[in-house]
């Protein structure tokens, strides 16, 4: 099929790109490369891509362009049959400085996609959403119907997205998909996200910094259970028009998974405390029932696995990966 990624070059749009074209797929990534991080990060993702397209009948296109701009977004909504809309300005704490930065990019830019998508023969659009839309927990596992109140323009931007996602669908009838992804996380992460904080200081010998008193908890999603959430929605139409949370098997403390990092990999350091910003969800945890129902996902990656994973490619890859996210 030809599949258009937004986004593509970053964490989650890298690894959907890298796979589906292993599956065989046309995928064309449009990214602006957006120096939020190192972009060398970004480098190593699209070469992923490329050679997963030279090992196999897949084919990988890279466009560098932003979500911003109609004219590209429209050319190439229009020669896809699936969009995964990935693209966005991640970052919670960020997004307090520069809230406008956020509407631009995750609402105007998916607008600019929805449009696009409303106008060709889009066949599916699946928009990449988070757990930060529901902010303040009512009651928890979140269930999808749970109220949304989010704490950070970040999550507002990404909830506004859904909700035109959600409302495309139904007035244009175009087949529209949210997945509420819950802190993702696995090889190639970006930096500044407790996983690759942990593993990088204990394998420096220095203390993991944990935010608060660490009591926060989180659903923490492998990246392969995501890629197969995401792949599913290739296969079936079962949840058009419809958000689903795309969690983990366990939900932990931020402290817990501080101790188990540093038991694995640095037994001998103390856990650092520092503190806790506002704009960080206290909790996140997610009830998966309806995506297991409507689209079989069964997350399968517990967070000791995960976490053994991702040390282990982290080890393999330290002399790259490590000068960028430090
Ligand atoms: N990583 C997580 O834990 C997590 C959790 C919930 C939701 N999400 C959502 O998943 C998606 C992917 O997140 P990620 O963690 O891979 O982040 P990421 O920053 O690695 O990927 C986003 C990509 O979008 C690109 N991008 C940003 N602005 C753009 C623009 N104007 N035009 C074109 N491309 C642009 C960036 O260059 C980047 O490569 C985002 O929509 C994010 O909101 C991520």
């Amino acid at each position: 099929m030809q599949l258009l990624v937004t986004g593509g070059a970053g964490f989650i749009g890298g690894h959907l790109a890298e796979h589906f074209v292993k599956d065989g797929h046309a995928v064309t990534v449009l990214d602006n490369f957006e120096p939020f991080y190192d972009t060398r990060i970004k480098e190593h993702n699209v070469e992923q891509g490329r050679a997963a397209a030279n090992e196999g009948d897949g084919s990988y296109r890279l466009v560098e362009g932003d979500v911003r701009n109609a004219t590209v977004v429209d050319d190439l909504v229009s020669n896809a049959e699936v969009v995964f809309h990935q693209a966005a300005q991640a970052g919670v704490r960020p997004s307090v400085e520069n809230p406008r930065k956020y509407d631009e990019i995750n609402v105007d830019g998916t607008l600019n996609v929805l449009d696009a998508a409303r106008d060709s023969e889009t066949e599916r659009v699946v928009l990449a959403s988070s757990s930060s839309v529901y902010g303040r927990p009512h009651s928890l596992p979140y269930e999808e119907d749970h109220p949304t109140q989010p704490v950070s323009p970040y999550g507002a931007s990404k909830l506004a997205a859904e909700r035109y996602t959600m409302a495309y669908g139904d007035v244009y009838d175009l087949p529209v998909v949210a997945l509420r992804y819950f802190t993702v996380y696995g090889p190639r992460m970006r930096p500044n996200m407790a996983i690759s904080n942990f593993v990088s200081r204990c394998l420096n010998g220095e203390p993991p910094v944990v935010y608060g008193d660490g009591t926060q908890t989180r659903d923490f999603t492998y990246i392969e259970d995501v890629v197969q959430a995401n792949r599913t929605l290739l296969l079936t139409d079962a949840a058009d028009g419809k958000v689903l949370n795309i969690g983990s098997t366990d939900n932990i403390e931020i402290r817990t998974l501080a101790r188990e990092v540093r038991n694995q990999l640095a037994p001998e350091l103390d856990i650092e405390y520092d503190e806790r910003h506002d704009a960080d969800a206290e909790h996140t945890h997610a009830d998966t029932s309806k995506a297991r129902d409507l689209i079989d996902y069964e997350p399968t990656t517990t967070i000791r696995e995960g976490v053994e994973r991702f040390t282990e490619w982290y080890r393999d890859n330290r002399d790259w990966y490590e000068p960028l996210i430090r």
